[in-house]
């Protein structure tokens, strides 16, 4: 019995009550009628006589304790006076904090932004691809080694079902159920079978570019480009045009732009060149818009493609592709973008 009484006076000291309600609970538990410590007192009449006097002493300590408690439990839900809780409800709230956009996706809207004012609409295709619509449409012959320019991922078994190397694919999808005019951008995710390092990885973004119209020339896709190079790294960027080759464009050309971190003076990031290449771009070729039912006497277009990584890259000095992946918040936290 005494040591009852001992365990459920450690157990009273330590009661914590979160609401008013919890609060009731004890008392029920603790002190009401049937509560534990009137439990004792109905099975003091067992107690030998000899220790009643030793017993009868403790239980009313106990009983003085746990009333106690309760009572002190009861007054930390009080009202105060003045009628309110008790808590300075003017106080300022916790604060929230905010997320922020993942740099790929801030780049990505510029880009789309930039090319939404020059009246380029957006449109998005699979991910998961056929060769018609990754090579074979886009004027890769059969067994040409252009098709190896790409390292693809391949669904086993089945080399008519792959991811797509590129957002090509979107303008042949685009070009089969539109007759031009065609203004349209595609931004989206694509798949090499790469080594995986600083600078390259076997998952990255690009944004592709189309226009296809009558009398559209190689004039015009400079002009588009020239603008788009100078809205998104300043006014002041200078373009370059350098000959490529892609089988899906003809003629070809690669892209710099004057470098954005040295202004052309040259540093470790343009390797002393001055310029850095940021896309590949052409006229699209005739067989091209043939594969897609579209008239090459009558019309011609331009296309490019940009990789977001790279571009982010040179805007934000990042020096390693990895980190986009990585979900690292404290890489994450510091790009903040309305956009
Ligand atoms: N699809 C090419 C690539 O992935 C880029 C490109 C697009 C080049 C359009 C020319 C025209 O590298």
């Amino acid at each position: 019995m005494l040591d009852k009484i001992r365990a459920l006076l450690n157990e009273i000291e330590v009661l914590k009550a979160a609401t008013r309600e919890e609060v009731e609970e004890l008392r029920i538990r603790y002190i009401s009628k049937k509560g534990v410590v009137n439990q004792l007192f109905t099975e003091f009449k067992d107690v030998a006589p000899e220790l009643k006097k030793e017993v009868g002493k403790s239980l009313n300590d106990l009983k003085e304790a746990a009333q106690q408690k309760i009572n002190q439990l009861k007054e930390s839900f009080e009202t105060t006076c003045d009628g309110s809780t008790g808590l300075d409800l003017t106080a300022p709230g916790d604060s929230i904090s905010m997320g922020s956009r993942h740099p790929l996706a801030v780049v990505r809207n510029r880009i789309i932004d930039i090319f939404a004012r020059l009246g380029f609409s957006v449109a998005e295709g699979p991910e998961i691809e056929d060769d018609w619509h990754v090579f074979s449409a886009l004027n890769f012959a059969p067994e040409h080694p252009a098709r190896d320019m790409q390292d693809t991922f391949f669904i086993e078994k089945n080399p008519d079902v792959l991811l797509r190397t590129h957002t090509s694919s979107v303008q042949i999808r685009v070009m089969e159920r539109t007759q031009p005019p065609i203004r349209a951008i595609f931004p989206g995710r694509v798949f090499r079978n790469e080594a995986i390092s600083a600078r390259s990885h076997c998952i990255f973004h690009q944004v592709e570019g189309l226009y296809v119209d009558e009398n559209v020339s190689f004039a015009d896709l400079k002009q588009t480009l020239l603008y788009f190079a100078k809205e998104l790294f300043g006014e002041e960027t200078q373009i370059r045009l350098r000959p490529s080759y892609f089988p899906f464009t003809e003629p070809s050309a690669e892209m710099d732009v004057s470098c954005s971190i040295c202004g052309g003076a040259g540093c470790n990031v343009c390797k002393y060149s001055g310029w850095l290449e940021i896309l590949g771009c052409g006229m699209v070729d005739p067989n091209v818009l043939e594969a897609c039912n579209i008239d090459s006497q009558k019309y011609t277009g331009f296309a490019f493609g940009m990789g977001i990584e790279r571009i982010a890259m040179l805007l934000y000095g990042i020096k390693d592709i990895r980190h986009y992946f990585e979900n690292d918040l404290r890489f994450l936290r510091q790009f903040k973008a309305a956009l």
